[in-house]
């Protein structure tokens, strides 16, 4: 399965913050934002990640993250010239899809909860149509929306409804079959301009071909849309991080626990950042699990 990660927009209700600086950039603790989708690419076994941005927000990317290889993974980048909505990243990644199922998974987008690796194992084995990851909110107007029968079959979907038919948001981690770029290319912008992933979805559910996990109320998914979400995603971070004495989302740690790089490789990448306790966890990990 082939990842994609979106990393575009203008990010403009977190100005000025996002005047010089692209929004995924931006720190969750003590960590750049973009580091919790992509340890959420590499949890579900992935190896192959297309990161997508604007022209001028990708050289930072490419800075900070290189060709993977470090990580002992492969990334690539593209770039989304406007915001034209997040199906346009399966038409933009149509190429390193080739003929793979993928995984698309928004820049913003935080996930957190015990069981999340074995969910995304799980899933990412079986995606015959399309998966969607549900969670309940008290804002679902804000939000893509399913609806469910009593039998807890999906009825349907909106792109934030006025009215909401239920309280689960559609979460920004998105598993597809091949077909997704041939409907992604069908897709019409919507009434604002865009290519709604919504829309792509509901062709999958049009089609019978969707189905929709529910996260549960034990499980964290964290917004970052705004400065006051972006402050208590990373104070809920810094939280557990504080109390457990291990880190969410450090990708140098989820490499190495992956099997993608050993405990030598782990090391000197923390030991190039020693100088921060980012640094020297990363270098306690790969000691604590040098066999
Ligand atoms: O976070 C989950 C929600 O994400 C879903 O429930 C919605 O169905 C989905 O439409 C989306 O809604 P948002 O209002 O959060 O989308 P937003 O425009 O804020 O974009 C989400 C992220 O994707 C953000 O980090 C910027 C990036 N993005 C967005 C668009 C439209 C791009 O890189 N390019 C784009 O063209």
């Amino acid at each position: 399965m082939k990842g994609i990660l979106l990393a575009g927009g203008s990010g403009t209700r977190l100005n000025p913050m996002t005047i010089p600086v692209s929004k995924h950039l931006l720190p969750i603790g003590d960590k750049p934002m973009v580091y919790y989708p992509l340890s959420a690419l590499m949890l579900a076994g992935i190896t192959d990640i297309l990161v997508i941005s604007t022209e001028a927000d990708l050289p930072h990317y490419r800075r900070l993250l290189g060709d993977g290889s470090q990580l002992g993974i492969q990334i690539d980048y593209a770039v989304q010239d406007e915001p034209n909505g997040i199906a346009e990243a399966l038409i933009i990644g149509a190429e390193k899809i080739g003929d793979d199922p993928v995984a698309l998974i928004l820049g913003d987008n935080i996930f957190h909860g015990a069981a999340f690796q074995s969910i995304l194992e799980e899933n990412v084995r079986n995606v015959h149509g399309c998966v969607l990851f549900a969670y309940g909110v008290k804002d679902p107007e804000r939000h893509g929306v399913a609806e469910f029968d009593e039998a807890g079959r999906l009825v349907s979907l909106e792109e934030k409804p006025a009215r909401p038919r239920s309280n689960r948001a559609v979460t920004g981690l998105y598993l597809y079959d091949n077909d997704v770029v041939d409907i992604a290319k069908n897709v019409r912008p919507s009434a604002r301009g865009e290519l709604e992933i919504t829309d792509v979805n509901r062709v999958y559910l049009e089609r019978g071909r969707a189905r929709v996990v529910d996260l549960g109320r034990g499980f964290a998914w964290l917004d970052t849309g705004t400065p006051q979400s972006l402050l208590q995603a990373g104070l809920y971070v810094r939280t557990l991080e504080e109390r457990q004495g291990v880190r969410i989302a450090c990708i140098e740690e989820v490499a190495l626990r992956m099997g993608f790089i050993d405990s030598d490789a782990c090391h000197r990448l923390g030991a190039a950042m020693a100088n921060s306790a980012y640094g020297q966890y990363v270098m306690a990990v790969a000691q604590e699990l040098a066999s």
